[in-house]
């Protein structure tokens, strides 16, 4: 089996650990953990470690730390010719230590812990700096997803500028709109239907097939009629923005 050290104990790290204890290829011999008390349950039946110095030899060290700290770890931990990844869509390869062999393996989805996920259906971007450990890479993300793709640095920071737009942007308009829900004594319940719909329409039309609304049929009563009862700044300005952006298709305002 190919043996993984995981780094970190937060949303990734909990997902990686449930996901590897169920195939076949890869054991998890060893989690690192600056802080026992945020380790879950299901990390019972791993070795845990909190020191940094004194981790388990693997064929493989998935550094799975907040963006800021990976750089720092991958510092102390990349020794005696480690393969050294990291899990983020933002850094590129090159914030690992040059003298390992260094890669990225970062699996496209939201995570928390309290919330299951099927590892199966979620896209594992990953990025090597050889072939040869590109070929491990590949085992082991195939290990729990069917779903493995090859792509660079750069291509990377864009997907996950565009996760951003699709996921965190998408998710804040839903609080926005939860807000008008609640000044106006709505439940956003009545929403989630259309909000269902909305994400099962783009898997099958494209965005710009999908768009539907005020700003695309050019209704500019409605448009009007919705500035003037929007009562806070910031959210009439994201209104503003929005619409003019959907009506240049997206192109520069
Ligand atoms: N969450 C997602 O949806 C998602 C999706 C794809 C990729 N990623 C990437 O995966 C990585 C981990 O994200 P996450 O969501 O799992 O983060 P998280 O839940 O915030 O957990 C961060 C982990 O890093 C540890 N940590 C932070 N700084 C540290 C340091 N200086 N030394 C030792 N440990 C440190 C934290 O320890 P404490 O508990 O002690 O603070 C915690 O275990 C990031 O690179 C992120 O960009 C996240």
């Amino acid at each position: 089996m190919i043996k993984v050290v995981i780094i970190g104990s937060g949303n990734v790290a909990h997902h990686l650990v449930n996901a590897f204890a169920k195939s076949e290829a890869v054991d998890v011999v060893q989690v690192f953990s600056r802080n026992r008390e945020t380790v879950s349950a299901e990390f019972n039946s791993v070795k845990i470690s909190s020191d940094l110095d004194n981790l388990v030899e693997a064929d493989l060290f998935i550094i799975a730390v907040s963006d800021d700290s990976v750089a720092e770890i991958a510092s102390v931990i990349s020794i005696n010719d480690r393969f050294v990844v990291h899990t983020s869509g933002a850094l590129t390869m090159d914030c690992l230590n040059t003298a390992s062999r260094r890669g990225a393996f970062y699996p496209l989805q939201t995570f928390s812990k309290q919330r299951a996920v099927d590892f199966n259906n979620i896209p594992i971007c990953l990025e090597c700096e050889n072939e040869t450990d590109l070929e491990l890479l590949k085992v082991v993300a195939n290990a729990i997803s069917d779903k493995v793709f090859i792509i660079n640095s750069k291509q990377r920071k864009a997907l996950h500028l565009s996760a951003v737009f699709v996921n965190n942007f998408v998710n804040h308009l839903y609080h926005i709109g939860n807000e008008i829900c609640i000044e106006n004594q709505l439940s956003f319940e009545l929403l989630k239907p259309l909000i269902a719909e909305t994400a099962n329409k783009v898997m099958l039309l494209s965005p710009e097939e999908a768009q539907t609304g005020p700003a695309k049929r050019g209704d500019y009563q409605s448009i009007q009629a919705h500035l003037d009862i929007i009562t806070d700044e910031n959210q009439k300005k994201i209104y503003q923005i929005l619409t003019q952006s959907i009506q240049n298709n997206g192109k520069e305002l």
